[in-house]
């Protein structure tokens, strides 16, 4: 198995064939959603495809295909991960019900949601339901000793104290604000449209690789897509895995974490 390396491929194939078994400390999983299928974009929208809604092949599953794909990775996920290992996987209210009852299902014991606001969340175009504005992310533990770096993450509490040190955790909840990646840190062709339509912000990223690794611990990534996971687990002394299956998503994270 090597490390600092995306492999290009199905992820269950390479995780159940090509990653050592009981190897990985910290997997973090942004898997498809099953979101696409109907299109409603914004006209002349100047975000570079931010508030375009998704809509990928990969994306695109019938439900029990959906059902199964969800087992089948969760499974291999549960293969490679150490015995106190982490999963924490990237989800919305399209697909949290369906990862909940597999992992638990499959015997991960779920540790907590975090709730990822948006702050600048799409517009409330249709305007017959609230304001889509948040995403989760489940974390799930396989054996009982996991890591947890408490002190490690208490700089993400917002609020300080009176001397501008940090807060204990009773004011930093399984609550985090950020915008979706914009500005610098969002990938885009020279037309301007983002070049990956579901990038995720590299402070969250940066959250749950303190908070559940140690140096020189590898993280692993499933759906690698523009390989955010490598670039913050590189910055933080980690070593990281890839899995990713489009070529061209591969070619744009290994540039990123070559330019990191
Ligand atoms: C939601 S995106 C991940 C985006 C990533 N978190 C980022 O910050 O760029 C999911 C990615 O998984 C890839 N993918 C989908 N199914 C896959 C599979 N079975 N094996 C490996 N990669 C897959 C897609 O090509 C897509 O790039």
């Amino acid at each position: 198995m090597k490390t600092n390396h995306t492999y290009t491929g199905d992820c269950i194939d390479i995780m159940l064939n090509k990653i050592d078994i009981n190897s990985i400390p910290l997997i973090f999983a942004d898997p498809p959603y099953n979101l696409s299928g109907k299109i409603l974009n914004l006209e002349n929208n100047t975000t570079g495809g931010a508030y375009f809604k998704v809509n990928e092949e990969w994306d695109t599953f019938n439900y029990n295909d959906y059902l199964l794909f969800s087992r089948q990775w969760l499974n291999a996920a549960y293969r490679v991960l150490t015995l106190n290992g982490s999963l924490y996987v990237s989800c919305t209210q399209h697909n949290i019900g369906e990862i909940l009852f597999i992992a638990k299902e499959l015997g991960y014991k779920l540790n907590n949601v975090i709730t990822w606001y948006k702050v600048n969340a799409m517009p409330n175009i249709t305007k017959r339901t609230f304001t889509h504005s948040t995403e989760f992310v489940c974390w799930f533990v396989k054996g009982k000793n996991w890591i947890f770096n408490y002190d490690a993450i208490k700089q993400f509490n917002p609020h300080k104290t009176k001397s501008g040190d940090n807060k204990q955790m009773r004011d930093f909840l399984d609550f985090i604000e950020l915008p979706i990646v914009q500005g610098k840190e969002r990938l885009r062709g020279e037309n301007g449209r983002a070049l990956h339509p579901t990038q995720k912000p590299e402070k969250l990223l940066e959250l749950i690789i303190l908070a559940s690794s140690n140096e020189n611990n590898i993280v692993l990534d499933p759906f690698f897509g523009t390989g955010t996971t490598g670039v913050v687990a590189q910055r933080l002394n980690r070593q990281w895995i890839g899995i990713e299956r489009n070529n061209d998503y591969i070619n744009l994270s290994k540039k990123r974490l070559n330019a990191a």
